[in-house]
C-alpha cells in the first residue's frame, strides 16, 4: 500500500517540490541572495567577483581605457568593508593587487585623466600584493605531453577495492591544490574539502551514503567536496554550486590518479537532512553543503576496474 501511494504521480511531485523547496531554503539561507548585511563570506565572494570582473578587462585583447567605473567603485567599497571587519586578507590582497594592475595599465598607455590619479591615491594605501592581473600565455605543449594529459585522463577509471591505508596527507593536499586550478564562476573558488582517514568517521560517512555497499570495508580514505554556498550571491547562481564543486571534483580524481591514487566518486543525491547529517558528521560550519564524497586510496594488489566503455557524445556542430 504505502509503495503504491509512493508510486502516484501526485506523490512524487509533491515529493519533488519539497525536496526542490528543501534546497531553495538552504540556498536562500547562506548565499547573498536575500542578505543586505555585511558577512565576511559574502563579502569575500563579492571582493572577488568585483576583482575578476577587472582582471578579466585587463586581459581582452582591445582594453578601453577607465573600463568598469561601477565595479571598481564597488570593488573598493568592499574591500574596505572587509578590511574595517578586520576580514579576508587574502581577498583583499586580491583586490589591491588588480588595481594596481589597472592603473599600472593606465600608467603605461599614459591614460591617467579621469579619475586616475585619486583612484592612485587610494590604491597606494591598499599596498601592492603583486596578486592581481595578467601574465603572459601561450601553451607550447609538445606532442608527448598532450598524450601523456590524453593517457592520464582516459586510464582514469574508478576504483571499488582498495588497501585500506592512510594516503599521505601532502598527497592528498597537493591533488586538491590542483583541483583548485579548476575555473570558478567569476574565480570564487567557493569550495571547501574534508580530508577523512579516521576509521570511526570514514564509517560514520560511509554509512549516510548509498552507493559503497560491497567495497565499503576496503576504504580507508574518503575526501568530502563541499559547496560553499555563501560564496553564491543571487537567485540565479542557484545550480552554479554544484557547477563548479563538479568541476573540482572531477580535477580532483584525475590530479589522485596522476598521483597514483585510486577513487570512486560516491554520489551525494541523498535526502537533504542525510546530507545535513553529513555536514554534522564532519562538524562543518553552516553553509558548507557537501556535493561530492569520493573514496580513494591504493589500489588493492590484483585490483580490477569495470571497463566503462565511453558512447559516442552527442555533439552539435552549429
Ligand atoms: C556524481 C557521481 C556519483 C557517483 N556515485 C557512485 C556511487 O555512489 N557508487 C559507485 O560505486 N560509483 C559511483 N560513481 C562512479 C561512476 O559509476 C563512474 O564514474 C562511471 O561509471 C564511469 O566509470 P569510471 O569512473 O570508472 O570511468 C559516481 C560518479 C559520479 C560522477
Amino acid at each position: 500500500m504505502k509503495q503504491v501511494v509512493r508510486d502516484l504521480w501526485v506523490t512524487r511531485l509533491v515529493l519533488a517540490i519539497i525536496r526542490a523547496a528543501k534546497w531553495l531554503s538552504y540556498y536562500l539561507r547562506h548565499s547573498a541572495a536575500l542578505s543586505r548585511r555585511y558577512d565576511p563570506t559574502h563579502s569575500q565572494a563579492k571582493i572577488m567577483k568585483q576583482a575578476h570582473t577587472i582582471e578579466k578587462g585587463l586581459s581582452f585583447g582591445r582594453i578601453r581605457p577607465h573600463f568598469g567605473a561601477e565595479k571598481r567603485a564597488r570593488l573598493i567599497e568592499e574591500m574596505q568593508n572587509s578590511r574595517a571587519a578586520g576580514d579576508n586578507a587574502a581577498a583583499f590582497a586580491v583586490g589591491a593587487g588588480v588595481l594596481s594592475a589597472y592603473l599600472g595599465w593606465h600608467r603605461d598607455t599614459g591614460e591617467t585623466g579621469g579619475d586616475i590619479a585619486a583612484l592612485e591615491t587610494l590604491v597606494a594605501g591598499f599596498g601592492s600584493s603583486g596578486f592581481g592581473g595578467t601574465v603572459p600565455y601561450r601553451p607550447n605543449y609538445t606532442p608527448e605531453q598532450t598524450a601523456a594529459y590524453n593517457a592520464m585522463v582516459m586510464e582514469r577509471r574508478s576504483v571499488r577495492n582498495f588497501r585500506p591505508d592512510p594516503v599521505p596527507l601532502e598527497i592528498l593536499r597537493d591533488a586538491i591544490r590542483v583541483a583548485t586550478y579548476s575555473p570558478s564562476v567569476c574565480n570564487r573558488q567557493s569550495w571547501a574539502v574534508s580530508i577523512v582517514q579516521n576509521p570511526a568517521k570514514v564509517k560514520a560517512a560511509l554509512a549516510l551514503q548509498n552507493g559503497n555497499r560491497g567495497f565499503d570495508d576496503t576504504i580507508g580514505n574518503v575526501l568530502v567536496v563541499h559547496a560553499d554556498v555563501r560564496g553564491f550571491l543571487d537567485e540565479y547562481e542557484m545550480f552554479e554550486p554544484f557547477v563548479d564543486g563538479g568541476l573540482f571534483s572531477n580535477a580532483l580524481v584525475n590530479a589522485l590518479n596522476a598521483h597514483n591514487v585510486g577513487s570512486c566518486c560516491l554520489n551525494l543525491c541523498s535526502s537533504h537532512h542525510k546530507v545535513m547529517e553529513l555536514a554534522a558528521t564532519l562538524e562543518l560550519p553552516p553553509g558548507l553543503f557537501p556535493i561530492m564524497m569520493i573514496a580513494c586510496g591504493y589500489a588493492a594488489d590484483g585490483c580490477r576496474v569495470a571497463m566503462s566503455k565511453r558512447l559516442e557524445p552527442l555533439i552539435f556542430v552549429n
